[in-house]
């Protein structure tokens, strides 16, 4: 790209600040620390077997999941870059039990929900992981900065996106006015646009699930995979099975090529794996922004109404026409289970 036509993610976020009657600087003050904590962990990433930062942290989070040593780098990362921005009253994050007020900043107004580290198992083999984030704003009527704040529903969300430490380190996030891409430049440490209005296809080829857990998923999943794996030269079928097993990775992919990914609820987890307030509602908000569609499967995922901060959700998220077939299939799955 010729070096007149860079727009650094720094210069983007101020042409459009203009545009958000409220914003008065404190979302790019947000996104700089953002920035700054992510581009920390890549520099740890990106020289892991050298650093001491491969391997267990010999500890469990809330979830009861081994925390890496990269998962906690992360997190503490991130939380020190937010708390210092000044813009910011509370951090909640996957690795933490409970919330994390930031000292002094009662009166901020922005709450900003993170898993620092996404894709842990995938840190010490060398593919792709990321960070994801959240932002939104407290509720006017709460004195002081409190949990109930923190339990919006993601269409409530603010701000959107995920760090994706892959081939090249990119970022991707939304404000509500579409989805952009930034690639970082070694070379000057800056964010730049590279992907400019993204738009995921109404239609794909890939399907992304952990097929291992097949047993455990109910027959309207176990049928979609099945019309997934079909030959249908019309519809270009079989499509391909792609998982990576890091959300942002698989995600990513699945957004810029059209493909649908599926973390269905399952017999022994009711509630499917992933993390609604740190995963799901981030990823939900892009995807819708992207022209894509993102659901547990009974609802849209934007509406659900959390009640506790490590709250789990099934999730199908991607390509328009790809999310409505695999949810037409539930549907007559429970029709026809109510009629048994
Ligand atoms: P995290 O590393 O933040 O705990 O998230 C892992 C998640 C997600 O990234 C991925 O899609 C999923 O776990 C993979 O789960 P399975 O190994 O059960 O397929
Ligand atoms: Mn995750
Ligand atoms: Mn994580």
């Amino acid at each position: 790209m010729p070096y007149s036509k860079v727009i650094t993610l720094e210069q983007y976020i101020v042409d459009q600040q203009s545009m958000y009657k409220d914003a008065q600087g404190s979302l790019s003050k947000i996104f700089r620390a953002l920035e700054l904590a992510a581009k920390m962990v890549n520099r740890d990433v990106r020289k892991a077997g050298l650093a001491d930062v491969l391997g267990s942290h010999g500890t469990s989070n809330i979830q009861g999941e081994e925390q890496k040593k990269l998962d906690v780098i992360a997190n503490n990362m991130f939380i020190s870059s937010l708390a210092r921005s000044g813009e910011v009253c509370m951090i909640i994050s996957e690795e933490n039990e409970d919330i994390f007020f930031v000292d002094g900043a009662d009166s901020e107004k922005y709450i900003v929900a993170i898993d620092p580290l996404d894709g842990s198992s995938n840190i010490d083999v060398n593919a792709s992981i990321g960070s994801i984030f959240s932002i939104y704003q407290r509720k006017k009527n709460q004195l002081s900065p409190c949990l109930v704040d923190c339990l919006q529903k993601g269409k409530h969300q603010v701000a959107a996106g995920y760090f994706i430490y892959g081939s090249s380190t990119m970022l991707v996030y939304t404000t509500g006015l579409g989805v952009n891409g930034f690639t970082l430049d070694d070379s000057i440490q800056e964010f730049c646009l590279s992907h400019p209005t993204i738009q995921i296809p109404a239609d794909g080829k890939i399907f992304s699930l952990n097929e291992g857990n097949q047993d455990e998923f109910s027959q309207g999943v176990k049928d979609y995979i099945d019309f997934c794996k079909a030959k249908d030269k019309e519809s270009s079928r079989p499509y391909s099975a792609r998982y990576i097993g890091s959300l942002i990775a698989d995600f990513h992919r699945n957004l810029l090529k059209g493909g649908i990914f599926i973390y269905p609820a399952t017999f022994s987890a009711p509630n499917g794996k992933l993390r609604l307030l740190y995963e799901c509602n981030a990823m939900a908000f892009l995807i819708e922004q992207a022209g894509g569609l993102a659901s547990s499967g009974e609802g849209r995922i934007l509406d659900i109404i959390p009640t506790e901060l490590h709250q789990r959700t099934p999730l199908f998220i991607g390509s328009k026409n790809m999310v409505e077939k695999a949810l037409s299939m539930l549907n007559t799955d429970q029709a026809s289970e109510t009629l048994a």
